[in-house]
């Protein structure tokens, strides 16, 4: 079984529209439809889990409806507090409803309008391949490194610098094994370092992302990618 774990639980803060960002229209599209769609031409995906802010849940559904989304493979629940709850409750409706073990997640932030049907693909088969798979693109600039407030504490070798993305995919059972075994600390640590990192004993496949699967996160965003669809 291979499902997808649409992440929609967010309120987007740094975007600042006056409405949670998954809702707000990019190419008079919301957010989350674009991602949506992407999702919905991968034919070996069986079950896509759209997650909302639970004020939000009915908005979901009925946006979800306006763009004439009837596919059944759609089912929108309840996100939680951090981005890594929201994968959390996705695993945890695939366990009430008896996925088998060894399926696959695929998850990816519904905020990365830009994903494409050859990227969640290439998500699964690494998935397969290796257990835990993730897209990533080479670091362009050079990353300092900051360990004391504003003052550059090293310059690491860019070469093995890689800026990760989504979608990042993994078998759940692993996914399972390793979260019993996490602090609250680096659970909290989740959402910037993934829990795939935390993946010991199990082998992470890198694929290459694409410069233009972005993450809408800041106003200027909204200019670019509105430009990049309506080019
Ligand atoms: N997300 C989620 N559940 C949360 C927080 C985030 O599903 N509790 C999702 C967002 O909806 C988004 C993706 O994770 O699609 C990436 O997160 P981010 O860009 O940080 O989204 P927000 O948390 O909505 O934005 P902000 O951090 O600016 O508030």
């Amino acid at each position: 079984m291979i499902c997808a774990a649409l992440l929609a639980g967010g309120i987007g803060t740094r975007l600042d529209v006056g409405m949670p960002k998954q809702f707000y229209l990019i190419a008079d599209k919301p957010i989350l439809i674009h991602s949506l769609e992407a999702f919905l031409k991968v034919e070996e995906m069986d079950e896509i889990i759209v997650s909302s802010p639970k004020e939000c849940i009915n908005k979901t559904k009925d946006v979800i409806k306006e763009y004439e989304l009837t596919d059944p493979r759609i089912t929108v629940i309840e996100g939680g507090k951090r981005r890594s709850d929201t994968i959390l409750n996705s695993i945890n409706y695939t366990l009430e409803n008896d996925y088998p073990k060894d399926s696959i997640m695929v998850t990816h932030d519904a905020a990365r309008i830009f994903v494409t049907p050859q990227l969640i693909k290439d998500s699964i088969r690494y998935a397969k391949q290796y257990g835990a798979a993730s897209a990533v693109i080479p670091a362009t600039d050079v990353i300092f490194e900051s360990k004391k407030q504003g003052i550059l504490t090293d310059v690491p070798d860019r070469q093995y610098l890689l800026q990760s993305q989504t979608p990042q995919s993994f078998n759940i059972n692993h996914y399972l094994e390793i979260y019993s075994d996490l602090s609250d600390e680096e659970i909290d640590k989740l959402d910037e370092a993934m829990i795939l990192f935390h993946m010991r004993g199990h082998e992470i496949g890198l694929f290459e992302g694409d410069r233009t699967n972005f993450k809408v996160t800041r106003p200027s965003d909204i200019k670019i990618a509105n430009a990049m669809l309506r080019g």
